[in-house]
């Protein structure tokens, strides 16, 4: 059954058109323990509407097949159409009974179902930020510890096993943070901080997605979820928490230079330079992402080079502006900012 459904997804993911590693987004197959709550609850509302429709249906044939043909003549009142009467009447009334009956069961299994939901025990949690930014994720770690906080965008590591605490903040309009293998959604609202808690039990890779209307590029507001290891992922985190390395040739340090003389510098951060603003993503190990532009584009040289001067084409009304670079400058910088893992 299971390798049913795996193949059912697999084929799913292929025709949704995710090209690039084997990111998959599926709600019903739930890679963590609040994602299994919440499949539990559509298993139980899946099965009560199945229930309903087919006794409903069944009922409207009947009732088609008992109604007095319309070239009969209206049959004389007699005790045997008032026992139908009755009988219609009690009908009408169990039905009632049960339709009240089955509303109160769904009922009770979402207020269970959020009770599980909310119960997540969170002791050693992980604690990130995630600011929802048009048409980007930024994602903080460890906020308010400078000791070992860092910053990334559009991609979360998260370690198996272990209870993670999202807190979901919002400038200036409304996103909605899914991603549906591990968690319900959640929205993230300006000027309130929200939380969601997941605890990924399978390691894999999961695409989420923004599912709130918030703009222009909405549909282009993805990200990647990688539950992995404990011990991959301490790994992961102390990589991200160290400065950009020092580029290692002059092609490197004349990418570095470009970057620094270019409006690059006006947007991103990379630690370790005095590239340092927060408008656009942080650079800061950018090669070691999956993905360009919130899950838009593989991250690859050409896709790189094609998002630097043409972001437009890409993501259009993005805030990111196109530059224009001569080619050998634009062959260093993207050398630099691939060696940016
Ligand atoms: Cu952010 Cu839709």
């Amino acid at each position: 059954m299971s390798a049913r459904l795996n193949f059912a997804s697999s084929v799913l993911a292929a025709l949704s058109g995710v090209a690039y590693g084997a990111p998959f987004q599926n709600a019903l197959l739930p890679a963590g323990v609040q994602a299994d709550h919440v499949h539990t609850l559509w298993l139980i509302m899946l099965g009560t509407c199945t229930v309903v429709f087919i006794a409903l249906f069944t009922a409207f044939v009947a009732a088609l097949w008992r109604a007095p043909r319309s070239t009969e003549e209206t049959p004389p009142q007699t005790s045997r159409t008032t026992g139908t009467e009755r009988g219609a009447t009690r009908a009408v009334a169990l039905g009632a009974a049960l339709s009240i009956a089955g509303l109160l069961g769904l009922l009770v299994a979402s207020v269970v179902t959020d009770r599980a939901l909310a119960g997540l025990p969170l002791k050693d949690g992980l604690v990130i930020e995630v600011n929802g930014q048009q048409w980007w994720w930024q994602v903080t770690y460890a906020p308010g510890d400078p000791s070992r906080t860092f910053e990334t965008a559009n991609e979360l590591h998260i370690p198996v096993g272990r209870p993670v605490l999202l807190k979901l903040q919002s400038p200036d309009v409304i996103h909605s943070f899914w991603v549906p293998n591990l968690a319900p959604k959640k929205d993230l609202i300006p000027g309130r901080t929200l939380t969601l808690t997941l605890r990924a039990d399978t390691p894999g890779v999961y695409r989420g997605q923004c599912a709130e209307f918030c703009g222009y590029q909405h549909a282009k507001m993805a990200f990647l979820v990688i539950a992995e290891e404990p011990a991959q992922y301490e790994q992961w985190a102390q990589s991200q928490h160290d400065s950009a390395k020092e580029p290692a040739d002059a092609v490197r340090k004349r990418g570095r230079q470009v970057f620094m003389e270019s409006p690059c510098v006006m947007c991103h951060a990379i630690q370790g330079t005095r590239a340092n603003a927060r408008t656009g993503p942080d650079l800061t190990h950018v090669a070691s992402r999956m993905t360009l532009a919130a899950g838009t584009l593989p991250n690859t040289r050409g896709h790189l080079a094609g998002w630097i001067t043409n972001p437009q084409q890409v993501k259009p009304g993005a805030n990111m502006p196109a530059v224009t670079l001569p080619a050998d400058d634009l062959q260093a910088l993207l050398t630099y900012l691939e060696s940016l893992k």
